[in-house]
C-alpha cells in the first residue's frame, strides 16, 4: 500500500483524481448521491431491516476506482510502481547506459510466475510489461522506458514494443522520447534473459 501511494505520488496526484472522478462518472458529490439513495431506498421501502440498509450500502465504499496511467502514458502503465520490482537495490547512474540517473526497474507479473525451483525463467509471457523509471534533476520517474511482449508483432526482437517517454517536472505530461530500433540494437546484448538486462534481484 505504501508504494502505491508512492506511485500515485510520484506519478501525479491530479491524474489520479481525475480517475477517481471519472470513475465515478461524475464530481466529488458521488459520496454523498450514494447516501441520499441509501436512505431514499430505506424511505421508500418501508421498513428494510437495518441490516438491509448496511449491506445495500457496502459494495459502494469497496468499489475503488482503478489506478490510472500518469498523463502521456498509456493505460498498460498504470500504477506500475506497485509492481513486482526486478532489481533489489536501485540501480546507479551509468555513463553507458541510457534511461536517466538513478533507476528501478518493474514488472507486471508475480515473482512465482517467473520463477522455477528458485530461478528466474525466461521468455517472460505474453502480455508481460517491463518498465523502468529513471530520475533527473530530483524527478523520480523523468524518464520511463517500457518493454511490452505482444505475441508476433516482432519475433526477430523478442516480441516486445520498446517505447520511452520522458517529462521535463514532476507536473509535466510525459511526451515521447524514443522507441523501436533505437532500443533493440543495444538490448540485443541480453538477448539471453529475453532482451531484459535487470534480472530478479540483481
Ligand atoms: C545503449 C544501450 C541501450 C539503449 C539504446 C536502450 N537501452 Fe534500455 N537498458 C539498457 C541497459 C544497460 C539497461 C539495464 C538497466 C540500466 O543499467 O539502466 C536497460 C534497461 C531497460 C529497461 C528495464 C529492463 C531491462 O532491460 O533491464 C527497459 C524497459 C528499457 N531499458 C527500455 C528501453 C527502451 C524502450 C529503449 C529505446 C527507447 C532502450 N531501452 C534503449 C541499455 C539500453
Amino acid at each position: 500500500m505504501r508504494r502505491l501511494t508512492r506511485a500515485a505520488l510520484a506519478l501525479g496526484a491530479v491524474g489520479v483524481l481525475s480517475i477517481g472522478m471519472a470513475a465515478c462518472g461524475g464530481g466529488g458529490d458521488d459520496d454523498s448521491s450514494d447516501a441520499d439513495a441509501t436512505t431514499e431506498a430505506a424511505t421508500t421501502e418501508a421498513a428494510p431491516t437495518t441490516e438491509e440498509a448496511t449491506t445495500e450500502a457496502a459494495p459502494t465504499t469497496e468499489a475503488a476506482p482503478p489506478p490510472m496511467a500518469a498523463p502521456g502514458l498509456p493505460q498498460y502503465l498504470a500504477g506500475f510502481m506497485g509492481w513486482l520490482k526486478v532489481n533489489s537495490e536501485p540501480i546507479p547512474p551509468d555513463p553507458g547506459a541510457p534511461h536517466g540517473e538513478t533507476k528501478n526497474v518493474y514488472v507486471n507479473q508475480t515473482r512465482a510466475d517467473i520463477t522455477a525451483g528458485g530461478s528466474q525463467t525466461f521468455p517472460y509471457p505474453d502480455g508481460t510489461v517491463v518498465v523502468k523509471e529513471g530520475s533527473r534533476g530530483g524527478d523520480r520517474a523523468a524518464i520511463v522506458a517500457a518493454m511490452r511482449k505482444v505475441a508476433g508483432v516482432d519475433p526477430e526482437h523478442g516480441d516486445w514494443e520498446y517505447i520511452e517517454w520522458s517529462r521535463s517536472s514532476a507536473d509535466a505530461p510525459y511526451t515521447l522520447l524514443a522507441e523501436g530500433q533505437v532500443c533493440w540494437t543495444c538490448h540485443f546484448s541480453a538477448e539471453a534473459t529475453d532482451w531484459v538486462f535487470t534480472t530478479l534481484d540483481s
